[in-house]
This record gives structure tokens, C-alpha cells and sequence, in this order.
């Protein structure tokens, strides 16, 4: 039987500087889609997946994140005294199990790699996943989950992939497919940001993976190289120099780039419109919306 995956790193220490001036203090992942911030919908999938530990690659400036999955004895009472038992139960839904999460520094943002390599020794020699939060998934069943069912299949490295416009190749690290297989595809090499004309397919890394420790060491003689930011996509490519069961994994499910403004939008308004308790009224707010250039024509 393959391991089971238990482990999953968030990486969290870039700067997020697309969203300044609001991440000059708030951290992006604390930032909320409708009334969740995006740290939460990670860790929800990652709970759905099977994970039981959780490391995040944190940096300066983030506590943010660490008070959120502490407990809140206070609010808590208090909302137990009002007899609020629903906010209670959402309260609880964000702490965390004693001694489940793990919070690890990377000192300067020297790039995905680097922060992945930074986990190292909380990862040891087993498979572990990796969450980037900002890349937001809605699916019927959670991207992590359908790709830790296939990794018990074939085992060896996985990256999720989706298939994006050629223009738009210089945005994401893309997959050379050595067999298509469907949902599967057997990767013969990866490149990250090339120009539109050197892609080599438009299947295109985004972040969700399931990596091996082999990655790790990949990380490690990368890291004694060349200066700049150290590249998850380097480490994988040379591991399918190395070995042919690296695959990308064609997720179902709609992804929203929350690290830029537009996804972000993109993703309010669905996640928005996906609530019970909110569809009705911000649905009659988005059509009455449309309906006013409509009408000025
Ligand atoms: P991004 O490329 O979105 O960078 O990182 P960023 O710093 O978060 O945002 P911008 O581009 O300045 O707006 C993708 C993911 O990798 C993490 C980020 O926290 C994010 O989850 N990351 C990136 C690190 O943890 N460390 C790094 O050195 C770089």
C-alpha cells in the first residue's frame, strides 16, 4: 500500500505585494472571500483530504495568522453567554488540534522553493502535500482529495494542471506531457513563465501538489546554486530527469487566482452567490447591475 499523505506545507511568507496598501499589515491569506478568509478554505480542503499536520512557512508580519488558529477564550464566553451556539460552532471550526500546526520562518521570500525547503525537517522522508492558499478551488469534491485518491494509484509526484490560454503562458509553470492519459498525464518536464512560443503544452502547474522527499533534496542542491528565487517547478523538472512517475493531474473544479485583484473579485462574487443566506439579495444586486447598460443602450 502507498502512504498515506498526513503532512501538508502552506507556504505563506510572500510579500503579497499586489494587494498593497492592505498587505502592508494584513497578511493576503487572512483576507476573506464573503466572510472567510482564504487560510480557511486551504485548511478546510486539506482536513477533507486526510491531512493531520499542518505546517505553514510564515514570515514577518503574518502573526495574523497564528492568533487566528489560536483559541479565543474571551469571544468565546461571550458568545456562549449571549447563547450564540451557531457563531460558537463557526468559532471552532478554525482552532486547531494541540500540537497539529506548525509555524516555520523563512527569513527572506527567496521564492516557492525556498519556502517548501524550509519544511524539511518537519516533512522527514515521507510524501506530504503542498497548499498555496491564494490559489482558491470550488469543487464538488476538494481538489486535494480527488488528487490524494489518484496518488494512491500511481504514487509518485503530482501536480494539480489546468488547461489555460497560450497568451497567457508567461503567468504559470507549464507542463511538458510525455502521455495524456486523461485525468493523468505522465510529465516529461515542466518550465516555469516561458514565452508564449517556447510552451510546451498549455497545461499549466497551479497550486496544489503532492511531492515526494526526493523534492526536498532536489531543493537542497538547487538552494547551493545560482543566486535569485529558488523555484518549486526547477526541483520538479529535475526530478522527471530523474524518474518517469511524475504526473499532472487535470483537477475538476473551478479555480479563482486569489493572488491577483480581478481573481479575487471573480471569487467573491462566486463564493457570494453560492450562499444560501446571501444569493437571493446579491443576485438581485448583480442583475439590476447588468441591467443597467442594458438598459442605457
Ligand atoms: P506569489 O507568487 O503569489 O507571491 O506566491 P506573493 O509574494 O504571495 O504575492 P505578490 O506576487 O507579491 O503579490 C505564491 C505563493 O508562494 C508563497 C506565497 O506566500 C504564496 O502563497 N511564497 C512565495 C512564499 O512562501 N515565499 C516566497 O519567497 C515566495
Amino acid at each position: 500500500m502507498r502512504s498515506r499523505i498526513s503532512k501538508a506545507i502552506f507556504p505563506v511568507a510572500g510579500l503579497g505585494t499586489r494587494f498593497l496598501p492592505a498587505t502592508k499589515s494584513v497578511p493576503k491569506e487572512i483576507m476573506t472571500l464573503v466572510d472567510r478568509p482564504l487560510i480557511q478554505y486551504a485548511i478546510d480542503e486539506a482536513r477533507a483530504a486526510g491531512i493531520k499536520e499542518f505546517i505553514f512557512v510564515t514570515s514577518r508580519g503574518k502573526s495574523a495568522l497564528e492568533d487566528y488558529f489560536d483559541s479565543a477564550p474571551q469571544l468565546e464566553q461571550e458568545l456562549k453567554r449571549k447563547g450564540k451556539d451557531d457563531l460558537l460552532e463557526i468559532l471552532r471550526s478554525t482552532t486547531m488540534d494541540s500540537g497539529a500546526i506548525a509555524y516555520i520562518r523563512q527569513q527572506k521570500p527567496m521564492g516557492l522553493g525556498h519556502a517548501v525547503w524550509c519544511a524539511r525537517r518537519l516533512i522527514g522522508d515521507e510524501p506530504f502535500a503542498v497548499i498555496l492558499p491564494d490559489d482558491v478551488i470550488a469543487a464538488e469534491k476538494p481538489c486535494l482529495q480527488q488528487m490524494v485518491e489518484a496518488h494512491a494509484e500511481v504514487g509518485g509526484n503530482m501536480v494539480a494542471a489546468m488547461e489555460v490560454p497560450t497568451a497567457k503562458a508567461a503567468s504559470y509553470g507549464l507542463l511538458d506531457v510525455a502521455e495524456d492519459m486523461g485525468a493523468l498525464v505522465r510529465m516529461r518536464g515542466m518550465v516555469e513563465k516561458p514565452q508564449p512560443e517556447d510552451a510546451p503544452s498549455n497545461l499549466a502547474a497551479i497550486g496544489r501538489y503532492i511531492l515526494t522527499p526526493s523534492i526536498m533534496r532536489n531543493l537542497n542542491r538547487i538552494k547551493s546554486g545560482a543566486g535569485g528565487e529558488i523555484q518549486l517547478t526547477d526541483a520538479i523538472a529535475e526530478e522527471v530527469r530523474r524518474s518517469d512517475n511524475v504526473y499532472g493531474y487535470r483537477f475538476r473544479g473551478q479555480r479563482f487566482d486569489c493572488g491577483s485583484k480581478a481573481g479575487f473579485l471573480q471569487a467573491t462574487v462566486a463564493f457570494g452567490l453560492a450562499r444560501d443566506d446571501l444569493c437571493e439579495e446579491f443576485g438581485e444586486y448583480l442583475r439590476d447591475m447588468m441591467a443597467i447598460p442594458a438598459a442605457a443602450q
